[in-house]
């Protein structure tokens, strides 16, 4: 990938893996990954490329940075983590886990759900600083603020409609975000569905977002559906190359 990465002993690549691991165990277990996805999601998204600042490095753990609107419900998430986290003291999050238990989790949450396989690469500290509020997308915009917003994390048009092929998993709940709902009639399960689903129009029982359907309008984007929707091993190779560049975002 022509990227230098950091060095880190044999010991720590050993808890690592071992950490995957019991988070497939553990993720499979509390069918939690579509959380989970979101919230290393969320720890990524907030990088600023301008400023340097934001991004994966752990901070969304804090209060402040939980208590931002666009993170209802992640509290729980970070909970969840919490005894995985205890059983690697070599990752705990004063040293390198913030960034690594975050992003291996959400890598993890892909893979069991049946999902592409995402490299990971260990070794960036936490950070301190909490990122403000405001840098993640709003689900009732259209394209112009996605790119907006995906362009300030240094991810373009590929990224956006690839990345967007997340709410494959999950749901939206009333009292988090206001809209309810799954985007897929199998929401754990990491597929092509999102996309089909998008294209095969309004269902009484499914949700999209302006966000979503904002995709199907762009002449730029719409092209990119369609291609994830006829053809599921496209949709994966992009969708693991965006994710490993989000996970490693500054
Ligand atoms: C494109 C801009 C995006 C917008 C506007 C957006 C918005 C939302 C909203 C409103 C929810 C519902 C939250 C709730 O009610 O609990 C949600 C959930 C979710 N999002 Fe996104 N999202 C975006 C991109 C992404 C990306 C890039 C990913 C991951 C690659 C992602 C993964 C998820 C997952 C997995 C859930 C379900 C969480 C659960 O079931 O608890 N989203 N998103």
């Amino acid at each position: 990938m022509g990227k230098s990465y950091p060095k880190v002993s044999q010991e720590y690549e050993k808890a690592v893996e071992k950490c995957k691991r019991k988070l497939r165990g553990f993720i499979a277990e509390k069918h939690c990954a579509p959380l989970i996805l979101r919230l290393a999601w969320h720890s990524a998204g907030t990088y600023d490329v301008d400023t340097k600042t934001g991004g994966p490095f752990g901070t969304i753990k804090h209060p402040a940075e939980l208590s931002h609107d666009a993170n209802n419900g992640l509290d729980i998430a970070v909970r969840l983590l919490e005894p995985i986290k205890e059983q690697f003291p070599l990752l705990t999050y004063a040293d390198l886990s913030g960034k690594t238990l975050f992003s291996l989790a959400g890598i993890v949450a892909v893979e069991v759900t049946g999902g592409p396989e995402i490299p990971f690469h260990p070794g960036r500290p936490d950070k301190d600083e909490p990122p403000p509020e405001g840098r993640l997308p709003d689900a009732t915009k259209g394209t112009d603020h996605l790119r907006e917003v995906f362009g300030h994390m240094g991810l373009g048009d590929k990224e956006i409609v690839a990345l967007s092929g997340g709410h494959t998993l999950g749901r939206c709940r009333k009292e988090r975000s206001g809209f309810e709902g799954p985007w897929t009639s199998n929401p754990l399960i990491f597929d092509n569905s999102y996309f089909k689903e998008l294209l095969r129009g309004e269902k009484e029982d499914l949700i999209r977002l302006p966000s979503d359907k904002a995709l199907l309008e762009d002449p730029a984007l719409r092209p990119l559906v369609e291609k994830y929707a006829a053809d599921e091993d496209a949709f994966f190779a992009d969708y693991a190359e965006a994710h490993l560049k989000l996970s490693e975002l500054g």
